[in-house]
């Protein structure tokens, strides 16, 4: 399996992976031992066709040394370029989109005897539970903290977002089902969850017998025994109710962690990208989440170069990204998405070079923030949920705050995943703390494994 893009895509990764080992398989080393190839594919940003296509390159030569290798491509690339991608690559064996991921075994065990199948659902049907990855059988990445989808597809229209396209419009899951699953988890041991849809805060709009608000859910979530932390994401800023940020002030399982894409600063280009917000209502909403949430951590999503984006209106994004004073920010630069309405825009490109310069500008503000936001953190003592050995160096061990950031502390034995230390935080760097172990605070309760029920 092999994983490109967001969350979302993670999750449904995990489930194809579940339905896989459901059927028997097992997970291989690495590609050379495996039977089966299963690439999860992504097309929000730019490139994504030209990686998918140098890999299944690279993969044709181990195709035509073992016939019988099986190659899947899969996810949103696979659910836009669908017979595109027989075409330029024959040696694939099935293509399946984001709305079939259940089908993921059935349609390997056709193709075998068969021969090549491309099957792309264009909408789930309402009725259909499976359509929701999180009813599926799961391998999961991280047997103490795992994603719950709350919905899938988006209702807006952002003029750069190829995800309405391709996700198709918002369901969301039963509100029982949800905590249900949650209940569930915990009993397998789980002590932290993410509640994942494209636009969180309009969950329930679409449900027809009682409209639940995301806030209701966060509350229902949060109350479940046994949860430690709750988490989710994206919340859309146009979206963002009193409701839920009082549910995140109220329940003390809701981390004080807010992902807020801001996208631009500029309201000219805000109303071009259809965003339903100004800079100043952006931040209206940021400070009544600070008021309410006591130490809120704050993220965000920022594209620089959207079509027509003028040096005023850039600096409009620097001084909204100022204010804001994030702990940090993922910073895209614009890329056409065929099909999204901003992609017509062909006469207002921004020059390249420009917007490396405006990139570089940009970055320099948010790590300003985010080295001031994790200097303040320095001298106090923080709980972690342990994640395992650090990436860096394994000698130290890493887990993560409530706030969502990454610790790394020295410690003499293994400590498993999902054990809750506390320590006090020594030392800022850029993108992490480090800490000294003060005690352990819980252990996991989660065995080793949590079996795979085939589906
Ligand atoms: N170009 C650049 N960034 C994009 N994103 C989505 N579409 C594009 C695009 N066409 C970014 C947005 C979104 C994040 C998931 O990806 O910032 O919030
Ligand atoms: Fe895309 Fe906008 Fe929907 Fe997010 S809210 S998935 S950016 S259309």
């Amino acid at each position: 399996m092999r994983t490109f893009g967001c969350q979302m895509n993670e999750h449904d990764s995990e489930r194809i992976a579940g339905l896989l080992e459901g059927d028997g398989m097992v997970p291989a080393d690495s590609v050379d031992d495996a039977d089966v190839i299963v690439l999860n594919t992504c097309c929000i940003r730019e490139n994504a066709d030209n990686k998918l296509y140098g890999h299944l390159g690279h993969l044709k030569a181990l195709k035509d040394r073992r016939p019988e290798l099986q190659i899947a491509v899969a996810g949103c690339l696979a659910q836009k370029d669908r017979d595109a991608i027989r075409e330029r690559a024959p040696h694939v064996d099935v293509v399946f989109g984001t709305h079939n991921v259940h089908r993921a075994a059935d349609l390997l065990t056709q193709a075998r005897e068969q021969g090549p199948i491309v099957e792309i659902l264009e909408a789930t049907v309402l009725e259909d539970a499976q359509a929701f990855p999180s009813v599926l059988p799961a391998s999961r990445q991280s047997q103490h903290s795992a994603w719950v989808t709350i919905q899938i597809g988006c209702d807006n229209t952002c003029a750069f977002c190829i995800v309405p396209a391709v996700r198709g419009p918002e369901i969301s899951r039963p509100f029982d089902t949800i905590v249900e699953e949650v209940r569930m988890l915990v009993d397998q041991g789980v002590v932290e969850v993410t509640l994942l849809g494209q636009n969180v805060n309009s969950y329930g709009r679409d449900l027809t017998k009682r409209r639940p608000l995301f806030a209701e859910l966060l509350r229902a979530v949060g109350a479940v025994e046994g949860i430690r932390r709750v988490r989710y994401t994206s919340p859309h800023p146009k979206d963002l109710r009193p409701e839920t940020i009082a549910a995140m002030a109220e329940v003390p399982t809701v981390c004080e962690h807010l992902h807020l894409p801001l996208q631009s600063g500029s309201d000219r280009v805000l109303a071009a990208m259809h965003r339903g917000y100004t800079g100043e209502r952006y931040l209206q909403k940021l400070a009544a989440a600070r008021d309410a949430v006591p130490d809120l951590a704050v993220t965000t999503d920022i594209i620089v170069g959207f079509p027509g984006e003028t040096e005023d209106d850039f600096e409009r994004t620097l001084a909204v990204a100022a204010e804001a004073e994030y702990d940090s920010a993922y910073t895209f630069i614009y890329s056409p998405r065929p099909g999204t309405e901003a992609a017509e825009r062909v006469d207002d490109v921004v020059d390249a070079d420009v917007v490396g310069e405006r990139f570089e500008r940009l970055r320099v503000v948010i790590e300003r923030s985010a080295a001031a936001k994790h200097a303040a953190r320095v001298g106090r003592s923080e709980e972690l949920v342990v994640e395992g050995p650090a990436r860096r160096d394994p000698r130290l061990t890493s887990g993560r705050t409530r706030q969502n950031k990454l610790v790394h502390f020295a410690v003499e034995r293994d400590l498993r995943p999902g054990t809750v230390v506390e320590v006090e935080v020594t030392g800022a760097g850029a993108h992490h703390l480090r800490g000294d172990l003060l005690g352990v605070v819980a252990t996991p309760r989660h065995r080793l494994r949590i079996p795979v029920v085939a589906g």
